[in-house]
């Protein structure tokens, strides 16, 4: 990693505590951050310098890999200090202005900007930042990462856009979505284009249909207040599973550059047939969790949560069905879905294939063919499985369902988590694995018209036990009866 000043905006807030500061602690156990490396911890309270450092390794210690290692440790916290900071004020960004760019201090003038902060702060940031001229390149590079979520519909995220733009180019900007830095979700575009065998077969001749699910056991928890404005369309369907479906659905790019990457995943996003609010109730499904019972533990329905409005109707299941209009995949349906308090946490892709063209063993104890699937997890394991027929052991000519699978076992001490990645890439300058404006800008057109449907009908979500599938009435959106959800890897 080359030598860089990591300033974060919104240090003592849950992500920074919970992913950012763990994710650095473990770059440098793996030695990815120079000496030169320092970590500016930007918060509103005064705090010791010491103090902050003993917060910092009550905050990585219990989470570090293989458990922590206190020489790691050290140069760790060395490289960490506190800044004093009040976001309006512009005498903190003058003050830290003379702290980083005076030379004695030996700050690298390479700076990622990392706003781990509400987006309506983004704007009064990056005025502040530019008031003092620390947005520009003439002694160093100068990146700005911002994290979800990226507006709240299209015509947010442009407003934001045009916020951001004030101050940075496209090219500084580096937009989060933590699911690309997921090692298992990389693994997506290795498979498919590492691998000449199925690449004759990834297309509409031969497959019917694509599902990608994410669930998990939690529930909204204490986050009722903010989540009741989102929903999980926004919260996971327009950002991370659009994402996971690109990388499934692109064409091979013209190289690994950043920028041939992202023109692929956009052509999948343009090639998306528009949803009009008229047939958002067959591309689309909402549900919200019930009071239930999750792996045993009893779960109070969503109403019941703290901070949650009465009589909401924010979903916090959400089904979608989308077809890419391309020569690849015209006529094949995606479904996306996405959960929570689900039966289990996990998150995969299963693809099933069409059946063979003739029915040869259908006068056979065999009968009916069966349908190939591909299946790949993507948490909480790395698993690849192909399903194929093969005759049962004996005299009878009978088939039974043979999966090859592989799990990819990486062991705790490497078991890397998306944020080092994405740090590790925003230092690097390698923009592959953060969102153009164009993608976010598609993204919100695709799921526009169903958020703008569903804010208007504000009479009636379907429920769901907690700790179940889902609503079943979400089988309308498929486009055969015998498609249905597959659960299990
Ligand atoms: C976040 C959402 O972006 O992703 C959360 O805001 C969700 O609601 C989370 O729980 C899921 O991420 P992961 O990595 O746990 O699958």
């Amino acid at each position: 990693m080359k030598p860089c000043t990591i300033i974060i905006f919104g240090a003592t807030g849950d992500l920074s505590k919970k992913k950012l500061l763990p994710a650095l602690y473990h770059l440098e156990a793996e030695n990815r951050l120079t000496t030169d490396t320092r970590i500016i911890c930007m918060g509103r309270q005064e705090m010791p310098q010491q103090e902050w450092k003993s917060l910092v390794d009550g905050y990585v210690s219990p989470s570090a890999r293989g458990g922590v290692d206190k020489t790691v440790l050290d140069t760790f916290l060395a490289k960490v200090s506190y800044f004093k900071c009040d976001i309006n004020d512009a005498a903190s960004y003058q003050a830290l202005n003379t702290l980083v760019t005076s030379e004695e201090n030996g700050f690298s003038q390479n700076i990622v900007f990392y706003l781990s902060i509400a987006p309506a702060l983004f704007g009064t940031v990056g005025d502040q930042l530019s008031a003092v001229g620390l947005n520009c390149e003439d002694k160093g590079w100068r990146h700005l990462v911002v994290e979800k979520p990226f507006g709240y519909d299209q015509k947010s995220a442009a407003e934001l856009e045009r916020i951001l733009r004030r101050n940075f180019t496209e090219k500084q900007t580096y937009r989060i979505d933590h699911y690309l830095g997921k090692g298992t979700v990389q693994n997506i575009f290795v498979f498919r284009f590492a691998n000449l065998l199925l690449e004759p077969l990834w297309n509409r001749n031969y497959i019917d249909h694509v599902q990608i699910t994410h669930a998990e056991q939690q529930g909204v928890g204490g986050r009722a207040g903010y989540y009741d404005g989102s929903g999980a369309m926004r919260d996971m369907i327009q950002s991370h599973l659009l994402q996971v479906m690109t990388l499934v659905a692109m064409e091979p790019p013209a190289d690994l550059n950043d920028e041939s990457l992202r023109d692929e995943k956009v052509k999948v996003l343009k090639s998306i047939r528009p949803i009009t609010e008229d047939t958002v109730d067959d591309h689309a499904f909402r549900g919200q969790y019930a009071a239930g019972n999750v792996a045993g533990v009893a779960q109070k329905g969503y109403l019941e949560e703290d901070d949650a409005p009465e009589n909401s109707v924010t979903e916090t299941y959400a089904a979608l069905k989308v077809y890419v209009d391309n020569w690849r995949w015209r006529g094949v349906p995606f479904y996306l879905r996405t959960g929570k308090c689900m039966p289990e946490s996990k998150a995969m892709i299963a693809i099933r294939f069409k059946k063979p063209p003739q029915q040869l063993f259908k006068n056979t104890k065999i009968g009916d063919s069966h349908a190939n699937w591909i299946v790949m997890g993507l948490q909480p394991d790395n698993t690849l499985r192909i399903e194929l027929q093969a005759k049962e052991p004996g005299l009878e000519i009978k088939a039974h369902t043979i999966g090859m699978e592989t799990v990819e076992d990486e062991d705790t001490r490497h078991k890397l988590d998306a944020y080092e990645a994405m740090i590790l890439s925003a230092v690097m300058g390698d923009r592959s694995l953060f969102l153009r404006s164009d993608e976010v800008d598609l993204a919100w057109q695709v799921v526009d018209p169903v958020i703008a449907k569903w804010s208007k009908d504000k009479d009636f979500i379907h429920k769901y036990a907690a700790g179940t599938w889902g609503p079943e009435q979400v089988s309308r959106i498929f486009d055969d009866s015998c498609h249905q959800w597959r659960n299990n890897l």
